[in-house]
Formats: C-alpha cells, sequence, structure tokens
C-alpha cells in the first residue's frame, strides 16, 4: 500500500476553506492509502506564538481533526517525533541556500512576521522548508496531498532527497509525488473575489465548528452581485456559493439550482438556503462527534501520545539508516 503523509500547522480554527480544501480530501485517502497525518507544532514556533496557546491549538487541532474523520490511528504531534527535527538539521546540509531563500512562502511570511512587534525574522522561519522535507521523508511517503501554495516546498523536497542520494551514492530516498488532488477553492462569503482565509479577518471565513445561527447569519449575508453585473456570466459571489453546495456534496440542490439560474429564475434566497442548510447538516455533525471526543479529553491524549509513538518507530528506523550512510558515528556495544 502506498503511504500518504500530510501535515497541518496548529495555528487555531479550521474553516470551510481548510475543510473542503484539504482536511475532506485527507479524511476520503484513508480509505485507499496508508495514511499518517502530522500537527506540526514545532513548525508552528517559526512565527511570534505564545507557548501556552501553542499547547491549546496543538490539542484542538487534534479533536477537530478526529471531529472531522481522521482516525486517530493515523495522527500524530510532531513534537513527540524528535527525530523530525534531528533529521531537519541533517538536511540543513543538503539543502541550497540559494533555494531556501527563493520560497515564497518565506518571503510572505517574513513581510508578516517584520509586521509584527520588533520586526524580528527567525531562523526558524527561514529552514521551516527544511523541516518540511524531513516531516515528508522521514516517513518515505509516496504522496503528500497538498494545494498549490507548497509546490515550491515540494520540489525543495525532492532536491534534498537527491542531493543526499548523491552524496551516500545510493537511492535511499525515493522522490515523493505531490497528490494535487481536484479540491475546491472557497472563496470568502464577505469578499469573493479573496479566497476564504483566517488571516483577512472573522468575517472572511466560516468555521466549520460555527454555531448554526452564525453560519446562517453569514450565508445569508454573503455578497452575491457586487454592481457590475455582466451578462451572461456567473458573479464570484453566486459561482462561490454554487461551490459550496457541490463541495458539501449537496448535488441534487446544485443540479437544481443550477437549473433555475440558466433559465433565469433562480432566487438568490433559495440558492443561499440550501447553502446554509448543507453547512449546517456538516456543522452539526462535527460539533456533536467534537462533543463526544472532547468529553474524555485525557483518554484523546493517551490515545495520540500511542499513535504518536507508534508512528515514530518509521522515524526511528529512518534515522538510524540516515545517520549510518551519512557518516555519523555508529557505535554498537
Ligand atoms: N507547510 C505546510 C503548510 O503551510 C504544512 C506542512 C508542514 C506540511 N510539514 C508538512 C505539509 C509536510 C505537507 C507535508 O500548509
Amino acid at each position: 500500500m502506498k503511504r500518504v503523509l500530510s501535515c497541518i500547522q496548529p495555528t487555531g480554527d479550521i474553516h470551510y476553506g481548510n475543510y473542503f480544501g484539504a482536511v475532506k480530501n485527507w479524511v476520503e485517502l484513508q480509505e485507499t492509502y496508508q495514511t499518517i497525518y502530522g500537527v506540526v507544532d514545532y513548525h508552528a514556533m517559526t512565527m511570534p506564538y505564545n507557548p501556552k496557546k501553542l499547547r491549546e491549538n496543538t490539542w484542538e487541532l487534534i479533536y477537530n481533526l478526529m471531529a472531522m474523520g481522521i482516525k486517530p490511528d493515523n495522527l500524530f504531534i510532531q513534537s513527540l517525533v524528535p527525530e523530525h527535527a534531528e533529521l531537519s538539521w541533517i538536511f540543513n546540509n543538503f539543502a541550497s541556500m540559494g533555494r531556501v531563500e527563493n520560497m515564497t512562502q518565506f518571503k510572505d511570511k517574513s513581510v508578516q512576521s517584520k509586521a509584527g512587534k520588533d520586526g524580528f525574522i527567525s531562523v526558524g522561519l527561514f529552514d521551516y522548508p527544511v523541516l518540511q522535507a524531513a516531516d515528508i521523508l522521514i516517513y518515505k511517503a509516496d504522496f503528500v496531498p497538498v494545494g498549490e501554495d507548497q509546490r515550491q516546498h515540494l520540489e525543495l523536497t525532492r532536491e534534498i532527497a537527491q542531493r543526499f542520494n548523491n552524496q551516500v551514492g545510493k537511492e535511499y530516498f525515493v522522490l515523493p509525488e505531490t497528490l494535487f488532488t481536484e479540491t475546491p477553492k472557497i472563496k470568502s462569503t464577505a469578499d469573493p473575489s479573496r479566497k476564504m482565509s483566517k488571516s483577512a479577518g472573522d468575517k472572511h471565513n466560516i468555521s466549520v465548528f460555527a454555531e448554526e445561527a452564525v453560519i446562517r447569519k453569514r450565508i445569508k449575508s454573503a455578497v452575491t452581485d457586487t454592481g457590475e453585473v455582466v451578462e451572461g456570466q456567473m458573479s464570484d459571489g453566486i459561482k462561490n456559493l454554487f461551490e459550496i453546495l457541490k463541495a458539501a456534496d449537496r448535488q441534487d440542490d446544485f443540479d437544481s439550482l443550477m437549473g433555475d439560474y440558466n433559465s433565469g429564475t433562480l432566487k438568490y434566497s433559495a440558492l443561499k438556503d440550501a447553502v446554509a442548510e448543507a453547512l449546517v447538516g456538516l456543522s452539526n455533525s462535527f460539533n456533536a462527534r467534537k462533543k463526544e471526543i472532547t468529553a474524555d479529553k485525557r483518554a484523546v491524549k493517551y490515545q495520540i501520545k500511542i499513535s504518536s509513538d507508534n508512528i515514530r518507530k518509521i522515524a526511528q528506523e529512518t534515522i538510524k539508516e540516515v545517520k549510518d550512510l551519512c557518516g555519523l558515528v555508529n557505535v554498537k556495544f
């Protein structure tokens, strides 16, 4: 069975852009692949952060992923597998300075970071993609499902693997492939010209765990037409609402409302009602599952400690072979 690996940073809430764009796909991949999913807390230290919040967010994300359908056996927390950090140090020596300097995520985030209190940009933020390469290669993943924004990081990962293989004179790492699945790109309902995102502010995203009333209000106030109506062209706002409907597997509603649109009889209120209904249905079931899961947090933490230990065994095996191959001392008594 081919192995799939992906990771997510514990930086707060999950919104419908994240769910339809990534997590829903992760849930489905569990059926056809051996899947490993990490909550990467070491990565979350690369931007200004609060220690107490980091730990809270890490567990919160575990509960959230489980509530959305990720099996706990497939989940690990990065800092419970310290070999990631060890491999990333080794990989620093196989990563090209010039290439890492060119990463657009670093450029974007260093702007955000500079806008913070004291203009501080950490070496960790710069080195982030090398740690990401370690996350992937330590499990010898065949496929990595990520969005377009991570394409560069995946290329760097392959380059590091290649250079390592050349150095040790052996095709040790198989070059991982990006698994680009067709996932919908959900837009902000308040401004459908931009994608749904956390950083843009509250009204630009809808939490997967939002209360019913919040969801209904947000969808009701979703922007539909922005003034300039181009004859025969669907506005971004309407397109986005249809996109959400389809992403939520409401194909029947989608077909009938699209029929109305095509015959010029679509009532926006009917489209909005259908979208609100779909999201409320999803959120209600996620919230119910989350309630069950968090009823015994200690039990979940224990379960994740065990699953991280199990997943760690793969990482330990890799790090042992890597150290041996790249000339670090290897004493056996
Ligand atoms: N960089 C990814 C993001 O910003 C998160 C990530 C860290 C990741 N390590 C990874 C994704 C390994 C895939 C594989 O979304």
